[in-house]
């Protein structure tokens, strides 16, 4: 039988250098896009996919995260009295109820595999997902949902992926393929951030993970590997002899925004996106190039 995924990890401890001074005092997944902090497209995913338990793996100084996701009563009766519905409902529909969202804070950066292990409690002995922020993607339906229908038939190990030009092998975790219809690849091993000429592939993980919870188990026993932190691709990698490990090329378009490049494309392809929006920033864009 497989196991319905109710719960989803978030790792939000990153220090976001690359944002900085943006994110001297603001943590990286408040910067905004359009009109929504990168964190919350993220939750809207989850939620979207039938996710019932949020779990926020934070650090130093992201109490506004916490703020963002919980009610604001002095805000609520401002806007209640202005009779502004529409930003009434805005913040409203942010809120999630007491005990859907939980708190933990991963106290030293040791990498991605370790913030994933900070949540080991609170996921338990179940499938859960794992979603990076960083990684924004605009697809319909969203792209967790579609990694949770191909899920609940194939079960395993299911990430996201995306083909990469060769030279970026070195910025993801990279699927040894054994299988591969053109929509969902097997794997039998992945490697960490492999130098282009040492990459067993150019298939990449992209921030969407459904796992097993015997990952922690590999996390309990983690040395730290590329780049000196504890990687969840080494984690992953491990549990292949057990458990099958599949790619979903996922329909829909990845933006990076863990770089300015990345982030201001999405900002602008979001804002296309948005009825309300396109037909002038269009006509905006235009005028520039
Ligand atoms: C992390 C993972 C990597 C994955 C990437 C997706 O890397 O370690 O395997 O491909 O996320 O965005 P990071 O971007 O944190 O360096």
């Amino acid at each position: 039988m497989i196991k319905r995924v109710r719960k989803a990890v978030f790792p939000v401890a990153g220090q976001g250098t690359r944002f900085l001074p943006a994110t001297k005092a603001l943590p990286k997944e408040m910067l905004p896009i359009v009109d929504r902090p990168l964190i919350q497209y993220a939750v809207d995913e989850a939620r979207e996919a039938g996710i019932e338990e949020f779990i926020f793996v934070t650090g130093r100084n992201k109490s506004a995260i916490e703020d963002h996701f919980d009610r604001s009563f002095e805000l609520e009766r401002s806007l209640n009295e202005k009779g502004n519905a529409e930003a009434l409902k805005a913040i409203r529909d942010i809120v999630l109820e007491p005990g859907q969202i939980t708190y933990t804070r991963q106290q030293s950066p040791l990498g991605l595999g370790h913030a994933v292990w900070c949540a080991r409690h609170q996921v338990g002995n179940e499938p859960f997902a794992i979603l990076l922020a960083d990684d924004l993607i605009l697809a319909r339906p969203g792209c967790l949902k579609q990694m949770i229908e191909v899920h609940a038939e194939i079960g395993g190990n299911l990430v996201a992926v995306e083909d990469v030009p060769r030279e970026q092998t070195d910025r993801y975790g990279i699927l040894d393929v054994t299988t591969d219809d053109g929509r969902i690849a097997g794997a039998k091993g992945l490697v960490e951030k492999p130098k282009p000429a040492d990459a067993p592939s150019t298939l990449s993980i992209i921030g969407r993970y459904i796992l097993q919870p015997d990952v922690f188990d590999e996390l309990n026993r983690a040395k730290p590997g590329a780049g000196g932190e504890i990687q969840l691709t080494d984690a992953m990698a491990r549990t292949i002899p057990r458990i099958a490990f599949h790619g979903l090329r996922f329909d829909g378009k990845r933006y990076d925004c863990g770089n300015r490049a990345g982030f201001l494309e999405a900002s602008i392809a979001f804002a296309l996106d948005r009825p309300d929006m396109q037909e002038r920033v269009r006509a905006m864009l235009t005028k520039y190039v």
